[in-house]
């Protein structure tokens, strides 16, 4: 018996929709390297989301939390059901309740996306040929825990008029914990950091902007910019290349996010990560369930596997085997093997399943 063998215990929630084929690949990947890494990943499975449901009548119940503790990493699928469903009780709040619940269960404040082009999809980027052509690297910082996801909802349906409301609230505390670690990483790369707000008009954003920039004298060889997030959008598209690092709250950066996803071609490119203070973590693909396709070996599992990398990274310090992985879903599109959100009308390629594409994946690693 090899004694060096290192154990690395995974908590793995595949969830809904397109999340368990996803996880599928994902696993498969991990495997494969296991075996060429001296490792060996231990999974314990957790049903979460619709899926609990069916089960529990709960969308995160106490069986998947314990599950979660217990381990070194989550790896998630993703959750929620048909958007025409939505009242029924599988799928009514299933993403506030599950999601959500486990972001604040855990306390995972810090979320990290990356945004990059594989030159070899250049050509599904929305974005004009020379900015494609300058490449994109991106993270984005967004605040996991506060703002308007956690405030007080008021849903006054049965008043007359109808109203709404929906309480946005940040502490010192809050802003201080993102912005040290969109500071660090900043200063591990080209010491730019754009910190996205909207302090023209809210409380939350001055008080945002306050607090960036007292702790950015902490950091004095990273030249921070504020941005308003209206702007930001805007600039993200006309010139991307401006951004390495930006830091944002919790909406902006849900929104910001998926509008930096597409640069990348595809919804289907995105891993993030989610952190708490203590480094405990969950990885999960940046997209959502896509029940319509469902099931039909379509799905393109790239933020998955990729998820699965940043995870190697950050929880386990296996850069070199996460390096493998991104080289090897590389090698993979190179070699033409596409899934079918990635093929336009010019594109000279094989069209292939999620099967076939991770098995490309692994003969690749
Ligand atoms: C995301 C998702 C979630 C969010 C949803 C599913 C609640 O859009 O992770 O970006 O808004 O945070
Ligand atoms: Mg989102």
């Amino acid at each position: 018996m090899n004694t060096s063998l290192s154990i690395k215990n995974i908590a793995v929630l595949p969830g809904d929709g397109i999340g368990p084929e996803v996880m599928q690949a994902a696993i498969e990947v991990l495997n494969a390297v296991a075996c060429k890494a001296q490792v060996k990943f231990n999974y314990s499975y957790g049903l979460i989301g619709g899926a609990a449901y069916d089960k529990y009548n709960n969308h995160f119940p106490e069986q998947t939390r314990s599950i979660c503790a217990q381990n070194e990493a989550i790896l998630f699928g993703s959750v929620g059901g048909p958007v025409k469903d939505y009242l029924l009780p599988k799928w009514n709040n299933c993403e506030a309740n599950s999601l959500l619940a486990l972001r604040q269960a855990f306390n995972f404040n810090i979320n990290l996306r990356k945004a990059n082009i594989f030159a070899e999809l250049a050509e599904l980027s929305p974005l004009k040929n020379h900015l494609v052509n300058q490449g994109l690297d991106i993270i984005i910082f967004r605040e996991l825990l506060g703002d308007i996801y956690f405030g007080k909802h008021v849903l006054e349906l049965s008043s007359s008029p109808k109203v709404a409301s929906d309480v946005a609230t940040y502490t010192e505390a809050q802003i201080a914990s993102i912005s040290h670690f969109a500071f660090k990483t900043a200063r591990l790369r080209k010491k730019k950091l754009v910190s996205v707000d909207k302090a023209n008009v809210l409380a939350t954003s001055k008080l945002w902007r306050l607090i960036v920039q007292e702790i950015a004298q902490q950091y004095p060889d990273v030249q921070l910019q504020h941005m308003l997030v209206d702007n930001c959008a805007m600039q993200l598209i006309a010139n991307p290349g401006q951004f390495d690092v930006i830091l944002t709250a919790n909406l902006f950066g849900d929104i910001l996010s998926d509008e930096l996803s597409i640069l990348s071609g595809s919804l289907g490119m995105m891993p993030s990560a989610s952190f708490n203070a203590d480094g405990f973590a969950l990885y999960e693909p940046a997209g959502g369930s896509a029940p319509d396709i469902a099931g039909k070996n379509i799905a393109n599992p790239i933020a998955q596997i990729l998820s699965a990398a940043l995870m190697l990274d950050h929880s386990f310090n296996l850069p070199t085997e996460a390096q493998l992985i991104n080289q090897a879903i590389k090698k993979t599109l190179i070699s033409g093997f596409r899934t079918a959100d990635l093929v336009t009308a010019n594109s000279n390629c094989t069209v292939v399943g999620t099967k076939e594409f991770t098995a490309q994946v692994i003969a690749n690693l």
